[in-house]
């Protein structure tokens, strides 16, 4: 009933004022796509984040179902729904941290570009939307194919004259905490003490673990860094597999989202030395994007660290990397530009 809706909004309003006045930074925060594989388990997770004070959840299809039940948890973030384009505006109007998970994900026997038709025209329609309602919003992008999904945001937001290359953000967290998890497992060590940069992008070989970056300082055999690469690589297949046909990642994602999404939100409120790889606009090769490790601040990215020093592996492997991104971000640039 509408009056009771009403109410709703009124609380919802007076805990915001609430939070504002007792000092505590709380963030306005939209998921675009909420009620998918990933948006769901990553609603739930941000709806635990105390950094967020509003949850915008926006999605075509079940939106009300997943408000509602997100709303009953005993969190501070208030949880409002929004369901198809007539309010995607209202969504985004006044976010300052907008995640990107909506689109289809893969099934057995597909590549992430093969994700391109759909999603492309998905991304682009949000990005619009995100010029309009939100421009400096810190923008995470999940959709695959990442390597090209950035690219396409970047154009839209030029074409709108909003571009700032330093708050588009492709999240490669996944592969990092991939990367962490199966390198623990070879060293025996707890997957939280471990670091390993990944850098490159988001798709097979593009995927460039540098194991001779680890920390803790560690060494491997041949034989172990052939088995950590292809699987650090594929673990997106690993999964698509054993999921057969239901879909790809999406706890794994969502934490990974979920921890990169904290980040960014920590950056905003100015705590120091806030450091992740992330794929964005960058100058580290000769690529007009890249993933690699980057500081973030309150203005988004604020230092793009270089890749540092490369074994002859990972030379070889940074080429073949290079030549696959090369051809994802033109096909990306190319979309909004046709
Ligand atoms: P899903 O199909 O379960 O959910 C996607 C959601 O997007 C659905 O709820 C759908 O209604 C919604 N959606 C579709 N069109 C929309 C539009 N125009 N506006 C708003 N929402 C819309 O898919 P899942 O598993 O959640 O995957 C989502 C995307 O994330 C896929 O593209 C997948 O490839 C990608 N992904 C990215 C990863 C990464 O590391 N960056 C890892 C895993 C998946």
């Amino acid at each position: 009933p509408p009056n009771l809706q009403m109410m709703e909004e009124d609380l919802g309003l007076k805990r915001v004022n609430c939070r504002a006045k007792g000092g505590s930074p709380g963030f306005k925060v939209a998921i675009l796509g909420a009620a998918g594989g990933i948006g769901q388990p990553l609603t739930m997770l941000m709806k635990m984040n105390p950094l967020v004070s509003v949850l915008h959840l926006y999605d075509v299809v079940n939106t009300p179902g997943v408000t509602s039940d997100v709303s009953h948890m005993d969190t501070s973030a208030v949880v409002r729904g929004f369901l198809g384009q007539q309010q995607l505006e209202d969504a985004l109007t006044g976010m300052d941290l907008v995640i990107i998970p909506a689109g289809v994900p893969r099934k057995p026997g597909m590549t992430r570009d093969d994700l391109f038709n759909i999603n492309a025209g998905i991304v682009k329609t949000l990005c619009e939307a995100i010029a309009k309602s939100c421009p400096k919003a810190i923008v995470n992008i999940i959709s695959n194919p990442v390597n090209s999904t950035v690219p396409i945001a970047a154009e839209v937001f030029k074409k709108a004259g909003v571009f700032d290359p330093n708050r588009v953000l492709g999240v490669t967290m996944l592969d990092v905490v991939r990367a962490n998890t199966f390198v623990a497992e070879v060293l025996g060590l707890d997957p939280r003490e471990v670091d390993v940069p990944v850098v490159g992008g988001h798709a097979g070989v593009t995927i460039l673990p540098l194991l001779s970056q680890v920390k803790p300082p560690c060494s491997f055999t041949q034989k172990e860094i052939d088995y950590l690469t292809d699987r650090i690589q594929n673990g997106g297949t690993e999964v698509v597999e054993a999921k057969a046909g239901a879909g790809s990642a999406t706890l794994s994602m969502a934490y990974a989202a979920v921890k990169f999404a904290d980040a960014c939100l920590r950056a905003l409120r100015g705590d120091a030395a806030v450091v992740y790889c992330a794929y964005v606009a960058s100058e580290v090769t000769e690529l007009p994007f890249f993933a690699s490790k980057v500081r973030l601040g309150r203005n988004g990215v604020e230092e793009i660290y270089p890749l540092g020093p490369l074994n002859e592996y990972e030379r070889a492997g940074l080429e073949k990397a290079k030549k696959e991104l090369a051809s994802s971000i033109q096909k990306g640039i190319a979309f909004v530009r046709k």
